[in-house]
C-alpha cells in the first residue's frame, strides 16, 4: 500500500473506532434538564397548529431557542379518533402533525407530544392504553423528540384491577410506564420520557428504572405565588435522585402568564434553575413582554441550571421567611438562591462558610452580570418581597 493510501486507511480505521463512541454522546437523552415550551399551562384545550407553529417561531426570534429553550411540546388534547386498525389520528386543530413537526425541526427546534397510559387522559381525550406500541410508532414516524406519559385515566384501571390493594396498583403503575418506555426504546427514535403522575409512590425513587428522563414530583402548578412556593420549597431533599439523564420535575413555568408580580416570577425563576428543573416555558411567545423575555434569557441564569455536573441544588438554611439554598456547579463552584417569601422586604445575610468556602471567594451576582466586592466574610443583601437574588460562588 502507498504512504498516501495506508493514512487514509488509517483514518478510516479510526473514525470507524470513533464513530460509536460520537453516537452514544450525540444519544444521550436529556444529559441536562430539557428546555423548551409547552401548550398546556397557557392555551389549554385550545391548542392547535397554528399556536404551534407561532410558538416555534417565536422562539427562534426572540432569542430563546438560542437560549437553550429547544423543545415545543404539544400537550393535552390533540388526539382525534383512531381508524380501524386503531391507529391515533390528530383532531381537526392538528391537520397534519407529520407537517407540523418537520416544521418546527426545520426551525432547528425538537417537537413533544402528550398521551396517557390509560384509556383517557386527563383531559378526556383518547390515551395509548392497550395501545403503546402502535402510539409509540406513530410518534416517531410523525417525529416526536419528546413524550409526557401522563397517568390520569389510568387510575381507573387500577381502582379496577386493584381496589383497595396499594401495592398491586402501584406495581400496575410501574408496569405500565415500562411499557410505554419498551414501546418507545422499539422505535428506535430517541424520544425523551417525561413522566406525570404527581409525584406518587415517591417517583424519584423508581424513576429512572422505568426509564423516565424526568418525572413530575407533585401535583399541578397554577399561576399563583402560594401555589409556585409551596410546590418549589417542598422539593428540599429530592436532590439526590437527580442527575444527567433523570430530573426530578417540579412542574412547568408560569413565568409571564400574568398572575404574578416580576419579582415573584424572578423567584420562581431563581428556584427552578437551583432545582435542576426542567425549564418549561408555558406563557404565550408570541406576546411576551421584555421583562418575561429577560426573565426567561437571562444566560447566566440558565447556565446554573444547565450546568453540566447535573447537581440539584437543596436548602441551606430557613429562618423565619427567609431562606438559603445552594446547588453545587462545575469546577467546584455553587449557585446560591436566597429567597424572601414574605410581602414585605427582608435582609438576608450569606456567609460563604455555611457552604465550604473559606476565605477568599469570589462572588458574582447572576441576575445582576456583576462581580460583588465582598470584604469581610459574609454579604447581606436587601431581597424585595417574594424576590430573590441568585450568586455565584468560586474560589
Ligand atoms: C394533568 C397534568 C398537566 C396537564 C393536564 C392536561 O393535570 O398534570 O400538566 O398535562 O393533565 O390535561
Amino acid at each position: 500500500m502507498s504512504r498516501p493510501k495506508a493514512l487514509i486507511a488509517f483514518a478510516l480505521l479510526v473514525t470507524a473506532y470513533m464513530l460509536p463512541v460520537a453516537f452514544a454522546q450525540s444519544t444521550t437523552l436529556a444529559a441536562t434538564p430539557p428546555m423548551g415550551w409547552n401548550s398546556w399551562n397557557h392555551f389549554a384545550g385550545k391548542v392547535s397548529d397554528a399556536d404551534v407553529r407561532a410558538s416555534a417561531d417565536a422562539l427562534v426570534s426572540s432569542g430563546m431557542r438560542d437560549a437553550g429553550y429547544i423543545y415545543v411540546n404539544i400537550d393535552d388534547t390533540w388526539q382525534g379518533e383512531r381508524d380501524a386498525q386503531g391507529v391515533i389520528h390528530a383532531n381537526s386543530r392538528f391537520p397534519d402533525m407529520k407537517a407540523l413537526s418537520d416544521y418546527v425541526h426545520s426551525k432547528g427546534l425538537k417537537i413533544g407530544i402528550y398521551s396517557s397510559p390509560g384509556p383517557l387522559t386527563c383531559a378526556h381525550y383518547d390515551g395509548s392504553y392497550q395501545h403503546e406500541e402502535q402510539d409509540a410508532k406513530t410518534y416517531a414516524e410523525w417525529g416526536m423528540d419528546f413524550l409526557k406519559y401522563d397517568l390520569c385515566g389510568f387510575r381507573e384501571i387500577m381502582k379496577k384491577e386493584a381496589p383497595n390493594d396499594p401495592q398491586k396498583a402501584f406495581a400496575m403503575q410501574k408496569a405500565a410506564y415500562e411499557k410505554m418506555h419498551k414501546a418507545l426504546l422499539a422505535t428506535g427514535r430517541p424520544i425523551v420520557y417525561s413522566l406525570c403522575q404527581y409525584g406518587w409512590n415517591d417517583v424519584w425513587k423508581w424513576g429512572t428504572e422505568v426509564g423516565g428522563n424526568l418525572w413530575r414530583t407533585t401535583g399541578d402548578i397554577s399561576d399563583r405565588y402560594s401555589r409556585m412556593a409551596e410546590i418549589g420549597f417542598s422539593q428540599a431533599g429530592l436532590a439526590k435522585f437527580a442527575g444527567p439523564g433523570h430530573w426530578n420535575d417540579p412542574d412547568m413555568l408560569e413565568v409571564g402568564n400574568g398572575g404574578m408580580t416580576e419579582d415573584q416570577y424572578r423567584q420562581h425563576m431563581t428556584l427552578w434553575v437551583i432545582l435542576a428543573a426542567p425549564l418549561l416555558a408555558g406563557n404565550d411567545l408570541s406576546k411576551m413582554t421584555p421583562s418575561t423575555l429577560a426573565l426567561l434569557t437571562n444566560k447566566e441564569v440558565i447556565a446554573v441550571d444547565q450546568d453540566p455536573l447535573g447537581k440539584q441544588g437543596d436548602r441551606v438554611s430557613a429562618v423565619g421567611p427567609t431562606e438559603i439554598w445552594s446547588k453545587p456547579l462545575s469546577n467546584g463552584a455553587q449557585a446560591v438562591g436566597l429567597f424572601n417569601r414574605a410581602d414585605t422586604e427582608e435582609t438576608i445575610t450569606f456567609r460563604p462558610r455555611d457552604i465550604g468556602f473559606a476565605k477568599g471567594f469570589k462572588l458574582r451576582d447572576l441576575w445582576q452580570g456583576k462581580d460583588l466586592n465582598v470584604t469581610g466574610d459574609s454579604y447581606t443583601v436587601t431581597v424585595p418581597a417574594y424576590g430573590a437574588v441568585l450568586l455565584k460562588v468560586s474560589r
